[in-house]
């Protein structure tokens, strides 16, 4: 229940100044920039883009993804998809895996609705959501994941074949492959991820053989994060990307050996937050870990690189000077936090105040509802 509490956060035209705290911030102009850039690579490489909305949960957002030139959004629950095609985004990929009959039924409901597609990676997935899309006869494009080196859901690519082939038997669409590296996108050296996503390429490739030999056809291998997708981009392999944090690039993102020839995004999500008790040797403001995300490290003090931010528990977090003379910041100062990790910091909060002109001296143009906060399931 929304208690109105968004109110209370900022109003449209208010100053920045005048954002309550902690409040979760949008710079409207840095992620107008990143969409722009990602836009223009994918149209430059001749992929398709397919955002990852579970970054931001936001059906504004996800409408102005498409309307900058994404073919669609992928989500990675069924609610989560739910929530954004009752807010008019018509083209959703679930890039997961979804066996319980009752979210099948759940999905052959919004198949009739939206144009929806979905992963599998089992035969008894398969069967699972066959039984499903029967009852509503709705049409449904299915990606087979194959496991390209993530060590999480995906059938080995020698698999694939028998599964697309369930897949047309079953009387489904098989689409193409769903493969993407998870654990490649945060690796920090530009080598490393360059490893991570040949040996992904490897799979896709054996994938690709294994349905050539069945003469199944393989429209489209899906894919690729924030990290690594200058590397499927080039690869001739992957013909659509799904990055997602790159609409607000994380702190955790920044700290990733830069990848030439990848556009250069800019945080563009922050927590707004206030110094609210002042000590000589550390100043403590109301961000915790209620506010931001911690599961991949702390948040940097945008702009302040003198500053050191240590976790104050839920609802504090402690700032000290770096070795040397750093000012602290005095009591009622707003101090900015770039999130370690975007995604789950996002859905830590209703609404996301979006602001115009920069963070010195901007205005709130809108409150951004994050439309599929808490869809898990
Ligand atoms: C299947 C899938 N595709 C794409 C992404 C987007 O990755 P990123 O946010 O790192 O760009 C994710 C993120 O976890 C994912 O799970």
């Amino acid at each position: 229940m929304n208690t109105g509490r968004d109110r209370t956060i900022a109003q449209p035209g208010d100053p920045v100044d005048a954002i309550d705290t902690p409040a979760l911030v949008v710079d409207l102009d840095a992620m107008d920039r990143n969409l722009a850039a990602m836009a223009a690579f994918s149209l430059e490489r001749g992929v398709r883009l397919r955002p990852h909305a579970k970054t931001h949960k936001s059906a504004w957002i996800a409408r102005r993804q498409i309307e900058g030139g994404a073919v669609g959004v992928c989500v990675q629950k069924t609610s989560e998809a739910e929530a954004l095609a009752a807010l008019g985004v018509a083209d959703l990929y679930i890039s997961n895996e979804v066996v319980d009959a009752a979210k099948l039924a759940r999905v052959a409901a919004l198949a009739a609705r939206v144009r929806l597609a979905i992963a599998v990676d089992s035969v008894e997935g398969v069967d699972r959501l066959a039984a499903a899309m029967r009852a509503s006869r709705a049409p449904i494009d299915v990606f087979v994941e194959i496991d390209v080196g993530h060590g999480r859901c995906g059938a080995a690519p020698r698999d694939a074949a028998a599964l697309a082939r369930r897949i047309r038997d079953a009387g489904l669409r098989f689409a193409g492959l769903q493969a993407y590296q998870g654990r490649a996108q945060h690796l920090r050296g530009v080598q490393e991820r360059r490893a991570a996503i040949e040996v992904a390429a490897e799979a896709v490739r054996a994938a690709r053989a294994a349905l050539d030999a069945v003469r199944i056809d393989c429209a489209l291998v899906t894919g690729a994060g924030s990290g690594s997708f200058v590397l499927e981009a080039a690869s001739g392999l992957w013909g659509e990307l799904q990055c997602g944090s790159y609409v607000f690039m994380d702190r955790d993102y920044a700290d990733n050996e830069a990848m030439p020839d990848a556009p250069r995004f800019e945080h563009a999500l922050f927590v707004k937050s206030q110094v609210m008790s002042r000590h000589a040797d550390r100043a403590v403001i109301d961000a915790g870990h209620k506010s931001h995300a911690i599961d991949s490290g702390l948040p940097r003090i945008w702009r302040r690189d003198d500053l050191v931010f240590a976790n104050g528990g839920d609802e504090h977090g402690i700032v000290r000077a770096q070795e040397g003379q750093a000012r602290l910041p005095t009591l009622g100062e707003a101090l900015w936090l770039v999130p370690g990790h975007c995604d789950p910091t996002v859905n830590l909060h209703d609404t996301m105040v979006g602001v115009r002109g920069g963070l010195d001296r901007g205005v709130v143009e809108r409150l951004i509802a994050v439309d599929a906060r808490g869809a898990l399931g």
